[in-house]
């Protein structure tokens, strides 16, 4: 009765790592008990997930090397098989929530989330091609699309898309205050996505600003976001409360892929007991004012729960 805050599996949603081919489940070295699977190994495992009530889900693609160019151009290609697999998935699971990403990274030879030239990401040219990523995902089925990419203006530019196209139905979760963190090594592990060159920091936000990530949710409520994410999550509580009390959206965090391995290498160790302390982790991201929480521990506390 006196519980403030609860956590259960309507709050939580499960990133997959999915590649081209068939058979494939490969556990991911820096990120245990995760893995990456191809199209015909995670139908079962989304099934799986949905019978114990967790039925949101977030999709990334691991693409191999020789498909990658400067212009991401395979990310909206008709044989494009992370477009294939959302359309399979939501025709096998209509009434799960599926969730995209929406950046140049898996696809860029360079490795960044935006058009690289001469060393400098382009900021607006990047635009018309996240669009055309945007679009291909929504004829493909998606329902919420997820721009991890923090180019400027990128909300407005893809709601107009997505409208134009006749697409008013597709949402956006927009990462609002994604910040240049070193806790997303293991998913750069996990797809082969890091920098070839340089780092983030020209486009994702600097760890001490917190009144940025309010100016940033204005801009994205303004555009037309209708979900605003925070990420990382555990060193950023304080982002997620801040922008709790900024804005009347639904807010969603990120527990990313360098937050749950810590809690993943310690209690293979013995030195932390794996169930209660991803479930204080959790708790806390909801106490500090998250409705949804993105994490890799989404199907271990579905079973548990
Ligand atoms: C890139 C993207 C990243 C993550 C989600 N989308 C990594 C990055 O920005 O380099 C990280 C998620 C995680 O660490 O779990 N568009």
């Amino acid at each position: 009765m006196v519980a403030e805050t609860n956590m259960g599996v309507q709050n939580l949603i499960y990133p997959l790592f999915i590649e081209d081919g068939k058979g494939v489940k490969r556990e991911i070295t820096s990120l245990p008990r995760n893995y990456r699977w191809s199209l015909d190994l995670i139908l079962p495992e989304i099934e799986e997930c949905a019978n114990a009530g967790l039925d949101k889900f977030v999709l990334f693609p691991a693409v191999s090397e020789s498909l990658k160019d400067p212009i991401a151009s395979y990310s909206y290609a008709d044989e494009n098989f992370y477009l294939h697999a959302i359309r399979a998935i939501k025709e096998r699971f209509p009434h799960i929530e599926l969730m995209s990403d929406v950046a140049m990274d898996p696809y860029s030879s360079d490795g960044h989330d935006g058009l690289m030239q001469n060393g400098r990401i382009l900021n607006d040219e990047t635009l018309p091609i996240l669009a055309k990523m945007a679009i291909a995902q929504a004829q493909a089925g998606i329902d919420i699309l997820g721009p991890s990419d923090m180019m400027d203006g990128r909300i407005g530019f893809l709601r107009d898309a997505l409208d134009s196209e006749g697409f008013q139905e597709v949402s956006i979760m927009s990462y609002t205050a994604k910040y240049a963190s070193a806790f997303y090594g293991p998913f750069r592990d996990a797809l082969d996505s890091a920098p070839k060159t340089g780092d983030k920091k020209g486009y994702q936000m600097n760890p001490a600003n917190k009144r940025e990530a309010i100016i940033e949710a204005k801009l994205d409520e303004a555009e037309g976001a209708d979900i605003l994410m925070v990420k990382p999550a555990i060193c950023y509580l304080d982002v997620i409360q801040t922008l709790r009390e900024t804005t009347n959206l639904p807010i969603t965090a990120y527990n990313v892929s360098g937050e749950c391995a810590m809690i993943y290498a310690a209690s293979a160790n013995g030195w932390l007991n794996y169930e209660q302390s991803m479930a204080e982790m959790l708790l806390s991201i909801r106490r500090a004012g998250a409705d949804g929480i993105l994490t890799y521990f989404a199907k271990d506390f579905a079973l548990n729960a």
